[in-house]
């Protein structure tokens, strides 16, 4: 709506610019904003203010200008001028009825595919094999995951790339151990985070199992087969986990989308060559680094990218810069997009722009970092175990779920334990997911359990129940939401139901943008205030005690619009719905 209501805006000025009225050099942005006070629109544009002082005119008379020079719309029943010269648009209710007609007729809601779709690569999860999964690799994954599922919905095509870290100095330790004690170290290799901590205890304590350490990384990278062999067996055991892991949090990621960074290592000598004869490359004590002129410290000190250790060793630039030629080159992507940490920025701004500068990638190839904030303990600081630990992501979710089967089995004492542990992994899962997805992307927070598991707010257990609400009006009545052909149309009355329709309206625009700016904390946000519209009009407007028949199937209609969409929001972040709960 706000997009129609702009593009007439637009056409309006193109039209006073013609009649001379507005001056033709000038391009306005407008600017058009959901109104907060219904009563004189549902939508307002301050453009005549805007545009009053180049024109040389009085807003206000500039603003019947506009209006008069305005196209008639179907979506717009009726344009007004308030105060000083806003232009206030009253959403036509036939035209939003028949929108969401269509949403409930057509396939995907109706959401328009995006023209033209395009391919994209979405770089997530990616932790580093060493050691198993913790609670910091919790964003990285459930966001990047939301953000493709939203992508794919909206019809790109979409390339997982599970850029894990298996490559590295750590495998050394790890390889050194394996060998010394295969047979303990087999059944240690089920506990990654014990069998990492060991072999470190040996490499800490021991010199000369350091310096084999050290030789097997110096095998490992020359293809030593046996070295080879065990790093494989290490590896797949490691990834492994983090199937497990994923299949747990229903995130959509499989062992075809693992490309690690091994998967670069035959290319990192020609990336440091083709950087050389791009005359990018400088050295420096010994290291070969790229520095560009855009990257100072605080102190105004170039800041280099180091691409090979002096001893001729790759590093973690490198690899991203082959993996980036690799994505244009091989996949062809047009947009790449990094859920990585915040911290990480430096880094990813830098390999970015040497990229483009060594003509890795095409220079309309969009290359965005999503970065995230920390999540922290309940009480603001790291997220520890009691004893000072890293929170494995195995057991937060095994805690969550069973704090989840406890509110359940207080809530629904009837149920069976079979069923109880459905709907426990379903709402304990879904409530450690929403709580990270529905905060701002970029900002830090604090997890804590007792407030994601409450049915009160912005939770996982709030917007469930509201789908189960919705759920049980058609259980009611023995019908499926989905099949609503023999009913009476679709006709808007209570403001209620205008309010949510006008929010039900705004779905496929909202998914755009979350496809644009990756953020799944908007369509949380989204769906809180669905739920919200959803509630006030379930308590104003009776449904299956309407007053009369068609009002009822008219408001039968709505609550299925709702329902389906609450579900295909919270399936879009990787939450299933469940019919009761
Ligand atoms: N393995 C890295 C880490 O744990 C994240 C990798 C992200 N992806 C990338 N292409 N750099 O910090």
């Amino acid at each position: 709506m706000k997009n129609l209501i702009s593009q007439l805006l637009a056409e309006a000025v193109s039209i006073l610019q013609n009649q001379g009225v507005l001056p033709s050099d000038i391009t306005p942005s407008i600017q058009v904003e959901t109104a907060r006070d219904k009563s004189h629109g549902d939508f307002a544009s301050n453009l005549a203010m805007m545009l009053a002082k180049p024109a040389r005119m009085k807003p206000r008379d500039l603003a019947e200008q506009l209006v008069a020079a305005l196209p008639q719309n179907a979506a717009v029943a009726e344009v007004s001028i308030a105060g000083p010269g806003f232009i206030n648009f009253f959403q036509a209710r036939d035209w939003l009825a028949a929108q969401l007609q269509k949403a409930l007729d057509a396939p995907q809601l109706n959401v328009p595919q995006a023209a033209p779709a395009k391919r994209v690569v979405v770089d997530y999860s990616s932790p580093n094999l060493a050691k198993e999964m913790h609670v910091g690799h919790l964003r990285s994954t459930i966001i990047g995951d939301a953000v493709a599922r939203v992508l794919e919905f909206l019809g790109h095509q979409v390339i997982r790339q599970n850029h894990v870290g298996d490559w590295g100095t750590q495998f050394g330790m790890l390889l050194a151990y394996l060998e010394e004690n295969s047979v303990a170290a087999e059944a240690e290799l089920g506990d990654l985070e014990n069998f990492y901590r060991q072999a470190k205890k040996r490499f800490d304590e021991s010199e000369e199992f350091a310096n084999r350490a050290r030789e097997q990384v110096v095998q490992l990278q020359a293809g030593d087969p046996q070295c080879l062999a065990l790093w494989n067996r290490f590896n797949s055991i490691s990834l492994g986990h983090c199937q497990a892991i994923y299949d747990r949090l229903g995130v959509s990621l499989t062992p075809a989308d693992v490309r690690g960074e091994s998967a670069y290592n035959d290319q990192l000598a020609d990336v440091v060559d083709s950087l050389q004869q791009a005359g990018l490359l400088t050295e420096s004590d010994g290291a070969r680094c790229v520095f560009l002129d855009e990257f100072k410290t605080s102190e105004d000190k170039p800041l280099p990218v180091i691409v090979q250790k002096a001893g001729g060793g790759y590093l973690y630039a490198t690899t991203d810069l082959a993996a980036m030629r690799y994505r244009h080159q091989v996949l062809q992507a047009d947009r790449v997009l990094y859920f990585v940490d915040q911290r990480q920025a430096l880094h990813f701004q830098q390999v970015f722009a040497v990229a483009r500068k060594a003509g890795f990638v095409a220079q309309d190839m969009q290359l965005e970092h999503m970065g995230f904030g920390t999540m922290n303990g309940a009480d603001g600081k790291p997220f520890k175990t009691r004893d000072g630990g890293t929170v494995k992501l195995i057991d937060l979710l095994n805690e969550a779920e069973q704090r989840a089967y406890q509110l359940v089995a207080q809530k629904n004492p009837e149920l069976d334990t079979g069923e109880l542990q459905q709907i426990a992994r379903a709402v304990g899962i879904g409530a450690v997911k929403y709580a990270d997805l529905s905060k701002h992307r970029s900002s830090d927070y604090n997890f804590n359990f007792e407030q994601m598991l409450s049915f009160e707010g912005n939770t996982a257990p709030y917007l469930m129940y509201a789908y189960t609400r919705v759920a049980s009006v058609f259980r009611k009545i023995d019908r499926n939401m989905s099949q609503l052909d023999d009913l009476a149309p679709l006709v808007l009355q209570e403001a209620a139901e205008v309010d949510l329709a006008a929010h039900l309206a705004q779905f496929g625009g909202l998914l755009e943008y979350v496809a644009r700016e990756g953020t799944p904390h908007s369509l949380c946000h989204y769906l809180y205030e669905l739920a919200g519209r959803f509630s006030s009009f379930y308590e104003n407007c009776p449904i299956l005690a309407a007053a009369e028949p068609a009002q009822r199937d008219s408001r039968l209609r709505l609550a299925a619009l709702t329902g389906r969409t609450l579900q295909q929001g919270l399936n879009l972040l990787g939450i299933t719905t469940l019919e009761r709960m």
